[in-house]
This record gives structure tokens, C-alpha cells and sequence, in this order.
């Protein structure tokens, strides 16, 4: 295959100029940046922000200066630099957004075709109703809003809330398939206890009834942070040491991922160990739920702490390493890792 292909500058200009008028163009000049060879092009870079020093300060500032009225969903999207800021993407497929809800603020019922989960970062007494189930929002808990189906936001306590959105806005914008849809009025309540958390609160085992029907897409709508830490604490007692403890957030019926096209997942550090993650061809975001340490992504490495959230491009070589030498550290994860393997191109390297 011919790596010197033809230029645009090597064409008659009354040719390339002609074909533009036409609403054409010559694929060679491009062919190439479009289909490299062996690894794509990213402009995604490794990317940090700081929780504590940066985003909850300026988080906090909009509660001041922005009354929710004016900006329905108060949230400073995290942008990758080098995917420009106005692209509103963490990485190509993922957006994060930090939003703060103050007491007695709520997000009126609605539904919108991107996929939507939200992960509580602070506060208490926060709660969203799916499908007339309410669902408290416990720090660590992880929320499911699925494409179409309706949800609301509420706040009963006394101090601020945060939690972190992560949808698939830029693949459904991309497609020109994003909107949203007004409730105009609540929803009925009809399961105030989280049902769904209860009925698959152990894994290995699911309510009889579930066998004698069609499996459900989205039967649990809620992970609840303190089930998840403990089972990563159990499972590191199983695990070789520098091999990930790492769960995946599944359907409870299927097995499969929980979204259709961002998957969810859970890492332990132990106490001063360091992962080199499997290079996967998907896009990931962490989220820092407790602990600090350090990632090299690609090479560059980038220290977190606490509610800080990182990114990292596709194809990137990822080592997490935590500083501590008596405490684990556990990170949250966001990949578009569901969309690759439906699309049929979803790969893992040995290195
Ligand atoms: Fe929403």
C-alpha cells in the first residue's frame, strides 16, 4: 500500500476548486489521517482536575452567582484540552459534568436519549425518581438514567450536593439524535424503598420470579457505594497483588453491561500497589472516590487525590499507582468500552 499519496497542492486548482463547488472531494489527501495504520490518531490528551483546589471552588461560585433558574442544571463540564473546551467531551464519547444542587433546588421530570448516570461526590439528601422508584444518593452511589426514560432530581437535606454526570452526549449529538423531552408534571412515586437496589442486593442469587420472564434492560437502577467498596475489599483478598481488583457495574439479569454504550466499573488500590491497567482501544474516565495516588497515562503521570476526576484518551497505556503505604485507594471508571464491542471493534492488548 502506497504510504505517498497525492496532495491537494499537487492538483490543478481549477479541478480541486471545481469539485469543492460541486459538493465533492478527493479522499486521497486525507486517506490517510482518516485511516492511519496500526494505531488511530487522538487528540484526546491525559488530562486532571483537581476537585478540591479547582472544581468545587468554581462549583461553588456558580451556586452564587447563577440561581438555578438560569441555568436549569448548574454544572461545569469537564473538557478535554485537546479536544477544544466548546466540544464539551472528556473524551470523544464521554461528557462529565459536575453539578451542584443547593437545598431545596430540584431538576423537573424529563427524559433525553443520551444515556446518563450520575456518581455522588459530597453531600447529603440528594435523591432522583426512575420510573417512579426514588432512589437516595448516598456518596459512592451510582445512578442510572437510561435513554428514555423518565427522571427528576431532588434535595431534602441541609447542605450542598455534588454528584458527576457521565453521559454519551457527544456520540448521540454526533449523530445528530440528541434531544430532551419536558415531563411538565412529577411522577408518581410508586416505589419510595429502591426496590430494585433491594431485590438484587446480592450477587449470585435474584428474585425466582426473575427467571420466569423476559429479562429486564435496566432491573437494578442503583448501586449502592457501600456494596460495591466492600465487595472490592473482598475481592482483593483473592487477587494477586499488581493485578487490578476491578468490578464492572452489570445488569444483575444478563450480566452485561448496565448501559448500552458507556460501561462502569470499580477499582481498589491496595496500600502502596501499582496496576498496570490492560491497553484496551476504549476511552476512560476515573473518578477518585477515596485515596490519592498517581496514573501515567500514555507516560504522562498525573497525581490525584481525593474527588479528583481524570481522563484518558483510547489505546492509552494506563499505570495506577497508590501513594498510600497503609490505605487502599478506590477509583470509579467510565469507558465507552459497551459501544467498541457492539460496534464489533473492541480490543485488548497483551501490552
Ligand atoms: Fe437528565
Amino acid at each position: 500500500m502506497s504510504t505517498e499519496l497525492g496532495r491537494v497542492e499537487d492538483l490543478p486548482p481549477d479541478y480541486y476548486n471545481g469539485l469543492r463547488s460541486r459538493n465533492m472531494m478527493p479522499l486521497w489527501p486525507s486517506l490517510r489521517a482518516a485511516l492511519p495504520f496500526d494505531m488511530p490518531s487522538r487528540r484526546t490528551k491525559p488530562a486532571l482536575w483537581r476537585y478540591r483546589q479547582e472544581v468545587r471552588p468554581d462549583l461553588m461560585r456558580a451556586g452564587e452567582l447563577t440561581p438555578i433558574e438560569k441555568a436549569e442544571r448548574r454544572v461545569l463540564v469537564l473538557c478535554n484540552p485537546g479536544l477544544g473546551l466548546d466540544e464539551l467531551k472528556a473524551t470523544p464519547t464521554i461528557y462529565i459534568g459536575l453539578q451542584l444542587i443547593l437545598p431545596g433546588e430540584s431538576a423537573p421530570n424529563h427524559k433525553h436519549t443520551p444515556s446518563a448516570v450520575r456518581f455522588v461526590v459530597e453531600g447529603k439528601g440528594g435523591y432522583t425518581v426512575v420510573r417512579g422508584e426514588k432512589l437516595p444518593m448516598h456518596r459512592g452511589d451510582l445512578i442510572l438514567t437510561p435513554p428514555g426514560m423518565w427522571h427528576e432530581h431532588g434535595h431534602d437535606g441541609n447542605e450542598p450536593v455534588v454528584w458527576l454526570d457521565a453521559l454519551d452526549l457527544p456520540l448521540v449529538y454526533g449523530v445528530e439524535a440528541s434531544y430532551c423531552v419536558d415531563g411538565h408534571k412529577s411522577q408518581v412515586i410508586t416505589d419510595p424503598l429502591n426496590s430494585s437496589a433491594v431485590r438484587f442486593a446480592q450477587g449470585g442469587v435474584v428474585p425466582y420470579a426473575t427467571l420466569n420472564r423476559p429479562r429486564g434492560d435496566y432491573p437494578m437502577l442503583r448501586f449502592a457505594w457501600n456494596n460495591v467498596r466492600s465487595t472490592l475489599v473482598e475481592l482483593a483478598r483473592v487477587t494477586p497483588l499488581g493485578q487490578a481488583v476491578h468490578l464492572a457495574y452489570v445488569n444483575p439479569e444478563t450480566g452485561r453491561e448496565c448501559m448500552p454504550t458507556l460501561g462502569f466499573s470499580a477499582i481498589m488500590l491496595r496500600p502502596g500497589e501499582e496496576v498496570r491497567l490492560p491497553r484496551r482501544s476504549s476511552s476512560a474516565v476515573f473518578h477518585v472516590v477515596e485515596g490519592g495516588g498517581s496514573a501515567a497515562i500514555d507516560g504522562e503521570v498525573l497525581t490525584f487525590e481525593e474527588a479528583d476526576t481524570l481522563a484518558a484518551p483510547t489505546h492509552a497505556t494506563i499505570v495506577l499507582s497508590n501513594a498510600s503505604k497503609t490505605a487502599p485507594a478506590f477509583l470509579f471508571m467510565v469507558d465507552d468500552a459497551p459501544m467498541q464491542r457492539k460496534l464489533g471493534f473492541h480490543e485488548v492488548f497483551d501490552r
